[in-house]
């Protein structure tokens, strides 16, 4: 498949024997200490890696870890992600202390056909989030060839996902591919009946999401703390939980457009409630309209879950952003755990956005059950937001034949 698709060229579509391609990875994993506590996104960049070294690729990589600002902090150094990807590649990952100057110039130069490099966490340089086009040049004269798989960034326009296609002819990998199709295809001709599943802290972090989707919607789920906002904005009591009351209006106008466009919408019938958020705290479950008044929501109840179950068993494409409750604590996490599961069982295309949603379906351990687990949080939003990313707007259109003069 020659980049169809996505619109993009892909590996697959360039000759890359004997070049030195600068792959730009998404390697921003959780951390414990030094010790990399989900290797999820290294796993999922295997693909790339392993079919450029195939093909007789040298592969230099370059990520960023968490938000370092410019600075060098050693707690963010990618030398352990480095070990990681070494273990799961069987074979060496050679490291270079910088992602630019000396030390970067020789790992690059060293690297043979088949051989992996790995460049130190590029947001070391304040340059790379500026997107400066200097910087950008340093990392291009590192290679002949630049593939970018870092999905989870696509949406940030830095030196390493956008800057650097001005210097080497730029493509995608097969991760991003993947995200693209799947996420793309999902907000532009979904198949029907479609479902949305909308949960998560704050109703103002979807409302673009929500616009965007609703017209090509069958049904729109809400769960989450978001769901309070609208079940005040429709006249219950929520004691003292989390609402946005500056959104009341929003969400009053989400469910008329929702009316007009015939989209149904399932808000909780019932939640899970506690009088604090805190491990061990006594909980009890009640109907929406019974929210104690010194009571918060934290949870949606079975009900619930159960009418979404039913809602969601005539799916053929479900979309799935954000958590039902808190899911981190046990007592309220069987909303999102439930929902996992119910979700893994059906047969329909099921989609589920990277971040917090990611992690309860990790946590459920039924991920491969899904079609679709995006590894890119704020970049699978913007993406069912309707939003194109400049991380792919970058790269170049899969029509044009490859034209570049590679070394
Ligand atoms: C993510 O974890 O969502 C990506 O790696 C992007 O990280 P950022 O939000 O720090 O740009």
């Amino acid at each position: 498949m020659n980049g169809e698709g996505i619109g993009k060229l892909t590996v697959r579509d360039v000759p890359v024997e004997g070049e030195r391609v600068l792959l730009r990875a998404d390697l921003n994993v959780p951390m414990d200490d030094t010790l990399v506590s989900d290797d999820t996104r290294i796993r999922e960049s295997l693909p790339t890696i392993e079919f450029l070294l195939g093909r007789g690729a040298a592969v230099l990589i370059c990520s960023h870890l968490g938000r370092p600002k410019g600075q060098h902090e050693a707690g963010l150094s990618l030398a352990p992600v480095g070990e990681r990807l070494a273990e799961l590649l069987g074979q060496p990952v050679l490291f270079a202390e910088d992602s630019i100057g000396p030390s970067a110039k020789k790992l690059a130069r060293s690297l043979q056909p088949g051989e992996v490099g790995l460049l130190e966490n590029l947001r070391f340089h304040s340059e790379e989030e500026a997107n400066e086009r200097d910087f950008a040049g340093k990392l291009a004269e590192l290679a002949s060839l630049y593939v970018n798989d870092a999905f989870g960034v696509a949406h940030r326009a830095h030196a390493s996902t956008v800057g650097i296609a001005d210097f080497l002819p730029a493509i995608a990998g097969f991760l991003l591919e993947k995200e693209v199709r799947y996420l793309g295809s999902l907000v532009t001709a979904p198949p029907h009946p479609f479902v949305a599943i909308v949960g998560g802290a704050k109703v103002s972090t979807k409302i673009s999401a929500i616009d965007h989707l609703l017209p090509k919607l069958d049904c729109l789920l809400v769960g989450g703390g978001m769901a309070n906002t609208f079940l005040k904005a429709q006249g219950f009591e929520v004691g003292v939980s989390l609402v946005e009351d500056d959104l009341l209006d929003m969400a009053r106008g989400i469910l008329e457009r929702a009316a007009s466009a015939g989209v149904a919408v399932g808000l909780p019938l019932d939640a899970v409630v506690a009088t604090e958020l805190s491990p061990g705290i006594p909980v009890k479950t009640v109907s929406v309209d019974a929210i104690p008044t010194d009571c918060m929501v934290l949870d949606v109840g079975p009900a619930t879950l159960a009418a979404f179950e039913q809602v969601l068993s005539n799916a053929a494409a479900v979309v799935w952003n954000g958590p039902l409750g808190v899911f981190e604590l046990e007592q309220f996490a069987r909303g999102s755990f439930g929902l996992a599961s119910a979700l893994a069982n059906l047969e329909a295309t099921t989609v589920v956005g990277g971040g917090e949603t990611a992690a309860v379906v990790a946590r459920s351990g039924l991920a491969e059950r899904f079609t679709h687990v995006s590894t890119g949080g704020g970049a699978s939003l913007e993406m069912l937001e309707g939003v194109v990313l400049p991380g792919i707007t970058a790269l170049l259109d899969a029509p044009s034949r490859f034209p570049h003069e590679l070394h």
